[in-house]
């Protein structure tokens, strides 16, 4: 204790901060934890840098899961120990500050602290340390302590809000590195959430993402609580003036039936499910551990297009997983072609440092994974433009969010998450509209507002 009272007492400390930025990698997960540490640095009184030349603090809100993302971070900070503001505090935080905690401090020697993904509510606490001793600070613990202050979140919309359900990931998928960098599942309790939601709404929010790696766990560590995953969204969905609920990633193991039927029977709920395959081979299935077999997948994929006609779905794929054959492959490819995903990722394997997948030779050579990642891409481009083309003439509704990069149009997401652009008047930025495909760009619909058009009321 007497420490502390030295630190904050004796005028030690060298470096003022007035000024922060926060370069953000990854997923969506790290983007809510950069709003979640502004908000924190907000309430201490630092104001956001207009880049990161000007800024007295530097946080780097990394990401670890393939070998480019990392590399990205690398030389990023490599850079920044020649060129970077003298007397700039720099951090790292994210999924790197775990996967690299033991080597970060060794290889940059300028960095003055590593905040894993379990102990972002310790910014300040850590900052302090950093400023008041020079020494550099590492706080990376493995295990989530629910005490984060999300109502503190910054963000930079005000109309479409993330908002985190679980953290965590205790599905141990043979090549990826998240379980290991946001250690296990932690649920956060419904009132919690509740809360946080209605807060948003009254503040004029329109469309809540939920997140997790997995959202579909939510509930079963915490069994007393007795809401899973469906009976959140059922208390959610009851919220009045509740705009549109969206949730993301799932794993399809944990797609239920209720699930389904949540979706087809809450108004807010929107009909685009994120259902990562990852490969088409039952055997590399399970080598991945992905826990579901080929056949297994497609049936639930079918149950859900069954409970929920006009439902979208996404997908991710990894291709070039060690040992996947050329026969193996084309059962993803078929599985691709067979379902008509409205949206992929597709990834070449990157073998990551920890996971059980690290022990098999990567043994694809780099140019068969980018061809087989080629000729994905090109089926679903090709899948893309045909669905875009069935949608001509339609009408959906769509919130519209801002105008688009060169100001001409409005642009917004339809419920199945289509961007759609179309001339409109600035007011109608955070209504729902109803808006007619006529026709389409890359990526993208284009369609007018109704005629008699009215203002749909939520
Ligand atoms: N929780 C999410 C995935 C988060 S990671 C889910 O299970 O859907 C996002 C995607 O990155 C994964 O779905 C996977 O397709 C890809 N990915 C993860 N690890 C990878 C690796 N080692 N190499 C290539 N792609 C990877
Ligand atoms: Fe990674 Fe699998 Fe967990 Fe998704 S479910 S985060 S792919 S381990
Ligand atoms: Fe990357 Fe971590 Fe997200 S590894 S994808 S930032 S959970």
């Amino acid at each position: 204790m007497g420490i502390i009272g030295v630190w904050y007492s004796a005028p030690l400390m060298t470096r003022e901060i007035k000024t922060y930025f926060i370069r953000t990698y990854g997923c969506q997960m790290n983007e809510l934890d950069t709003d979640i540490m502004a908000g924190q640095l907000q309430k201490r009184n630092l104001i956001p840098a207009a880049d990161e030349d000007s800024a007295d603090l530097l946080i780097f809100n990394t990401c670890s899961i393939r070998d480019l993302a990392e590399r990205k971070v690398m030389g990023k900070l490599g850079r920044m120990g020649r060129g970077a503001k003298k007397n700039a505090l720099i951090g790292v935080t994210g999924c790197m500050a775990m996967a690299k905690r033991d080597s970060l401090f060794r290889k940059f020697p300028h960095l003055d602290f590593v905040v894993g993904t379990n102990n972002i509510t310790d910014l300040g606490s850590v900052l302090d340390e950093a400023l008041y001793t020079n020494r550099q600070v590492l706080r990376t613990e493995e295990k989530f302590e629910e005490n984060i202050d999300y109502l503190a979140a910054k963000r930079e919309s005000n109309l479409k809000a993330h908002v985190s359900i679980i953290r965590g990931c205790d599905k141990f998928c043979t090549y990826c590195v998240v379980p290991y960098t946001r250690g296990q599942e932690v649920s956060r309790p419904p009132e919690s959430i509740i809360e946080e939601c209605k807060k948003l709404i009254d503040q004029g929010y329109k469309e809540i993402t939920l997140l997790g790696q997995n959202v579909n766990s939510y509930g079963k560590d915490r069994p007393e609580w007795g809401c899973l995953f469906h009976d959140l969204l059922r208390k959610l969905d009851a919220i009045p003036q509740m705009g549109r609920i969206r949730f993301m990633t799932s794993h399809p193991i944990d797609i239920t039936r209720e699930l389904m039927e949540a979706i087809r029977d809450l108004p807010s709920l929107c009909e685009f499910v994120h259902f990562p395959i990852q490969a088409g081979s039952s055997r590399i299935l399970k080598k991945m551990h992905r826990i579901y077999t080929k056949e297994q997948y497609l049936e639930k994929v079918a149950l859900l297009r069954e409970i929920v006609p006009n439902v979208s779905l996404g997908t991710d794929i990894i291709v070039g997983f060690p040992t996947e054959t050329e026969e193996e492959f084309q059962e993803t490819y078929d599985i691709m072609k067979a379902l008509r995903f409205s949206v992929a990722f597709i990834y070449a394997y990157s073998p990551r440092k920890g996971t059980p997948a690290m022990r098999w030779k990567d043994d694809i050579p780099e140019e068969v994974k980018q061809d087989r990642l080629q000729r994905l891409m090109d089926l679903q481009t090709q899948i893309g433009n045909e669905e875009r083309n069935s949608l001509l003439g339609k009408t959906f509704e769509v919130l519209v969010e801002c105008y688009n990069k060169d100001g001409a149009m409005l642009k917004g997401r339809t419920r199945c998450w289509k961007k759609v652009i179309f001339q409109g008047d600035e007011s109608l930025i955070g209504t729902f509209q109803k808006v007619n495909i006529h026709s389409f760009g890359h990526q993208t619909l284009i369609g007018s507002i109704e005629t008699n058009n009215k203002l749909l009321q939520l």
